[in-house]
């Protein structure tokens, strides 16, 4: 398992405990980073003593659950609940991952929980996206033709062509990746990331794209590609089983064979 630093912010201090209701049988304590930057009071860590028969398997349960009736001020994102749309991405246990594909009961004594690591944090559990939702932008990820669209109004790919692209759609933009990567840690202003990159990687191997080259040249560049050092820490936390290392990999092995 890869530990993790903390958030940007980090000098956390003890806060406040909250007690299970009186009877609960089967407690679990959950340890939750709180920081509101408006109050310009210093981070700290909440516990919770959480009710477990009363409350679902997953981490992402448990939160809710602490919201709903312990602590509503406590912030979070979420929304699909099934590990699709990347909302609940979090450092728990010393991981970052889904809270909502985390099982409880595979988290170790008290049950830490922290936002991605290395990013500032608008509150709580939510990091601010800004700057990697702008890289993201950067790579322009979106099919780009210039031929005439053909007669059928489709642009068709063998089965073989649409392979290509497997390991890359799955990507469901969690960040996981990009805030356990060292490189991105110390030079995420210009370095694009494994997650980004991993998008750059979908489109340039989308045969119906016509925009290779340019793709290419875009990350022609010393930082927005080659600050990944290939250390992995990107694909072992990937929550979907994606491969980022292998796909910046793959980019870079590109640009060689059209030097070549
Ligand atoms: S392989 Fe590259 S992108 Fe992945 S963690 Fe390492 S440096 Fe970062
Ligand atoms: S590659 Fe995996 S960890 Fe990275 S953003 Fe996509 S789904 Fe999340
Ligand atoms: S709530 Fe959508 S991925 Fe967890």
């Amino acid at each position: 398992m890869v530990e993790l630093s903390l958030p940007k912010n980090s000098k956390v201090q003890t806060g406040k405990h909250h007690a299970a209701p009186a009877g609960a049988k089967n407690v679990r304590k959950f340890k939750v980073y709180r920081y509101d930057p408006d109050t310009g009071a210093n981070p700290r860590t909440d516990t919770y003593d959480v009710d477990m028969d009363t409350c679902g398997p997953m981490v992402l349960d448990a939160l809710l659950k602490i919201k709903d009736e312990m602590d509503s001020t406590l912030a979070l994102r979420r929304s699909c609940r099934e590990g699709i749309c990347g909302s609940c991405s979090m450092n728990i246990d010393g991981s970052n991952t889904l809270a909502c594909l985390k099982p409880i009961e595979e988290c170790k004594g008290e049950v830490k929980v922290y936002p991605l690591p290395h990013m500032p944090v608008v509150k709580d559990l939510v990091p601010d996206l800004t700057h990697i939702y702008a890289q993201l932008a950067s790579i322009e990820p979106w099919l780009k033709t210039e031929t005439p669209t053909p007669a059928s109004g489709e642009r068709l790919q063998s089965p073989e062509e649409r392979e290509k692209l497997d390991g890359l759609w799955e990507c469901i933009l969690c960040f996981c990746c990009t805030t356990s990567c060292p490189s991105y840690w110390w030079n995420g202003d210009r370095y694009l990331g494994p997650a980004v990159l991993l998008q750059a990687a979908r489109w340039i191997n989308d045969s119906r794209d016509e925009a290779t080259g340019e793709r290419l040249d875009q990350l022609e560049d010393p930082f927005r590609l080659y600050r990944c050092h290939t250390i992995m820490n990107c694909t072992n936390t990937c929550p979907k089983g994606l491969n980022p290392a292998k796909a910046i990999g793959d980019i870079k092995k590109k640009m060689v064979e059209r030097a070549g």
